[in-house]
């Protein structure tokens, strides 16, 4: 066989679906995976797609079935997992080589990588692919950061295995070094957001009023058919319809309430904090995570916590009401998101293009939603501070949606529910719509035990103090 055109190490369900993906768009790849046993059962399975898979048993055998300058994919678990698989690799690999990182990478380490294999003359791409196992195997948006002329070598690849929208591939190069999966770990932070919102209706419906999982699947199934239409509202309704095969009950009710996270979340609410900015209805988001794991002592939380039955919900949620505060709160978690880019981009000089980057999040992605191809628009035109709420289109968007936002927290809150991402987005969009707030006081009282000075509305200068002593 004709040596491969591109390498894959990692033959999980990600890196097995993503080769035949690959194999499947005309190009031969070679693999690898450290359990060799895989490989043969990988290439057995393959079908018709066998003939375009070169088994390598080792890294060396790996580089041998390649062309220089060789492209190698790996998808293996982030982290130290990474790291080894890069030492085991390098010694065979020659100057010009390309590594690709396609797993869910911390940037920060991205950004390592890259510079440790440039000063030794390799390539070092940081590839954010996003749509779960259906996306990786028929078509994911793909976020790339790296040098422009090493992803120039793999385009070709990355843009026919891509999810399209409009016959268009969702795959850009967005920046250099880690700019592919800063944007990947916002994609995450946003995909958190969402899913915790959906999940705050969910539970306003189950606990405030009753309803059952189906009636809230065919809430949810015909918001899919409006301007909430989106890959995680469409999965939701599907979800909260499927029946438990064993019990016969509800699918959701025999699930155990502690949600999983494995570091996307976190990763963006420590960058957004470390970068001056606060992405609050995602940490809302990975908090309640959090919360939940600790399951113990909430059982001991409902029996000694009062407040619930202290108190009425108010007057039943209109489905209109929860259908339109879902969409106020979604866009206020992609514009903390897009937010955070901007800061990012500005911080690491990645000139990163906020319109095409919400352009390729239009299919393949899990926040895949109408909303993207109007927020590629609004990030075409000039924004204040990249600021998407202020873009005219979502802010009349939400002058339409943002009072059933404010119903649906306020009588979550009157009902004793918890809505911490739809509270944390309405509080977001009450600062920025306040042209003077209240941090004039804090400032006195920063000044009043630390004298920190403050800066005053009628005299120029940073270092003012007030009369505290006197
Ligand atoms: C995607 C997903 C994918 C994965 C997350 C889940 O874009 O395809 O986001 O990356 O499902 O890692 O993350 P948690 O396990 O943290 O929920």
């Amino acid at each position: 066989m004709a040596k491969a055109r591109i390498g894959l190490i990692g033959l999980g369900v990600m890196g097995a679906n993503l080769t035949l993906n690959i194999a499947e768009k005309g190009f031969v790849v070679a693999v690898h995976n450290r359990t060799t046993a895989r490989i043969g059962e990988f290439i057995g399975a393959a079908g018709d797609l066998a003939d375009r898979l070169v088994a390598a048993e080792t890294p060396a055998a790996l580089a041998a079935a390649l062309t220089p300058p060789r492209a190698i994919i790996i998808m293996v678990q982030a982290g130290a997992a990474v790291d080894a698989t890069i030492a085991g690799l390098t010694p065979h690999l020659h100057p010009g080589d390309i590594l690709i990182d396609a797993g869910n990478a911390d940037f920060n380490d991205t950004r390592r990588r890259e510079a440790a294999l440039r000063e030794q003359g390799l390539r070092f791409i940081g590839m954010g692919v996003s749509g779960g196992e259906e996306g990786a195997r028929h078509g994911p948006s793909i976020m790339v950061g790296g040098t422009a002329e090493a992803y120039a070598e793999i385009s070709d690849i990355v843009q026919a295995i891509a999810a399209r929208y409009q016959g268009a591939p969702c795959a850009a190069h967005l920046g250099s070094d880690g700019a592919g999966h800063f944007v990947k770990t916002v994609h995450n932070g946003i995909e958190y957001a969402d899913m915790q919102m959906i999940a705050e209706i969910y539970g306003l419906l189950r606990d405030g009023e009753g309803r059952t999982p189906v009636d809230i699947a065919a809430l949810f199934g015909g918001w899919n058919h409006g301007p909430l239409k989106s890959y995680l509202v469409e999965i939701t309704a599907k979800v909260l319809a499927a029946t438990d095969p064993g019990t016969g009950a509800a699918m959701v009710d025999v699930i155990i309430d502690r949600a999983g996270q494995k570091g996307t979340g976190r990763w963006t609410v420590i960058e957004a904090l470390k970068l001056g900015q606060s992405a609050s209805s995602i940490e809302a988001a990975v908090g309640a995570r959090s919360w939940s794991a600790a399951k113990d002592l909430r059982e001991i939380g409902a029996q000694r916590l009062q407040g619930r039955a202290e108190i009425e919900m108010g007057p039943t949620l209109l489905d209109v009401d929860l259908e339109k505060a879902l969409l106020a709160a979604r866009i206020i978690a992609y514009a903390q998101g897009f937010s955070l880019l901007a800061a990012a981009s500005d911080e690491f000089g990645w000139a990163l293009d906020l319109a095409r980057t919400a352009e390729i999040w239009r299919a393949g992605c899990i926040i895949r939603s109408a909303l993207l191809d109007d927020i590629a628009t609004a990030f075409r035109a000039d924004l204040p501070g990249s600021s998407l709420i202020l873009a005219p289109y979502f802010s009349r968007l939400l002058a339409d949606n943002i009072a059933p936002l404010r119903r649906v927290v306020a009588r979550a809150a009157m009902g004793g529910y918890a809505v911490p991402a739809m509270a944390a987005a309405l509080a977001y969009f009450d600062t920025m719509r306040q042209a003077r707030g209240t941090a004039a006081l804090i400032q006195a009282q920063r000044d009043f035990f630390g004298a920190h000075g403050f800066e005053r509305v009628d005299i120029d200068g940073t270092d003012h103090h007030g009369p505290w002593g006197s």
